[in-house]
């Protein structure tokens, strides 16, 4: 069998197509959705992330702000920062790119970020809507997947799916999503000992670790859909996700390829979050 392969940067196209006719809806009313983005440091890889999410932004007549600051900066600074763009009119979404730099306490940070503004769906409050599913901003790259899910007509409801990985970013909200949804829900890390024992047991497999190849062929069960959530720059300079394709395509049902998979999609839901905070905005004046 060959995978069917899942194409999130034509979805993501198709879905940025709708979500231009919100925004020139939205500015014949006189307002811009605004999207804000602080950086600090130098990470290449945020770098590239938080270029790409202006761009992007730019391309369906978004406003962005992009603030980088230096990685010395005090966390004082950044929270007067936070502060600011909280208030200003013409921001309707602000996110902070991750990681911090280490002097920086990402927590407190994050829940600095006023939760009506909270695009990226990491202040507390969002992450506890989620849970109990009323969440004002799911986040980008689990509902991201969602959608590509539902965008191939993959069925969730009494499926058996697996997420590897338990970050707050990605693992835990995709496996609450998953949840919400009716599937029977496995959370693996890592470290999860014998993990391909769990993984072949997968309806849906989602993984998300950040170990380039962790997942090859033989751990999946034939057929299944595979969600390669990894991105990794190899030595070579070539990025891998976190299964190895070669083998994962021969088995699978369907797959997402990295790139141009799940990526493109992250972003995509981040201009539909701040769409969303705009027009709420717009109903509450
Ligand atoms: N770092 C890696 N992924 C993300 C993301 O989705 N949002 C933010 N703010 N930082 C990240």
């Amino acid at each position: 069998m060959t995978a069917r392969i899942i194409d999130g940067k034509t979805i993501a196209q198709e879905l940025r197509a709708e979500w231009k006719v919100r925004v020139d809806a939205l500015k014949a009313r006189g307002i811009t959705p605004g999207l804000a983005v602080i950086i600090v440091g130098e990470d290449p890889a945020s770098k590239v992330y938080v270029g790409n999410k202006v761009k992007a932004c730019a391309e369906i007549g978004l406003y962005s702000e992009h603030i980088a600051l230096p990685a010395d900066t005090q966390e004082t600074t950044l929270l007067a920062k936070i502060a600011e763009l909280n208030v200003n009119p013409a921001i309707h979404g602000l996110l902070i790119q991750l990681p911090l730099p280490n002097h920086i306490d990402s927590h407190k940070v994050l829940e600095a970020i006023s939760p009506n503004k909270d695009v990226d769906g990491f202040h507390p409050m969002n992450v506890g809507a989620l849970v109990t599913g009323t969440t004002l901003f799911p986040p980008c790259t689990p509902s991201g997947t969602m959608k590509l899910l539902e965008k191939m007509g993959i069925e969730i409801e009494g499926k058996h799916a697996v997420v590897v990985g338990r970050s707050n970013i990605v693992g835990k909200p995709m496996a609450l999503m998953l949840l919400h949804n009716s599937a029977t829900v496995t959370i693996c890390t890592s470290k999860t000992m014998n993990l391909g024992k769990y993984t072949r047991d997968a309806d849906i497999l989602v993984v998300a670790t950040g170990k380039p190849h962790m997942i090859t062929g033989d751990m999946i069960k034939p057929g299944a859909v595979v969600i390669d959530i990894g991105i990794n720059r190899l030595p070579n300079g070539k990025l891998v996700g976190d299964v190895d394709f070669e083998s994962a395509t021969e088995v699978a049902g369907y797959i997402t390829p990295v790139p141009g998979g799940v990526g493109p999609m992250t972003i995509t839901m981040l201009m539909a979050n701040t769409i969303e905070a705009a027009e709420r905005e717009e109903k509450q004046e």
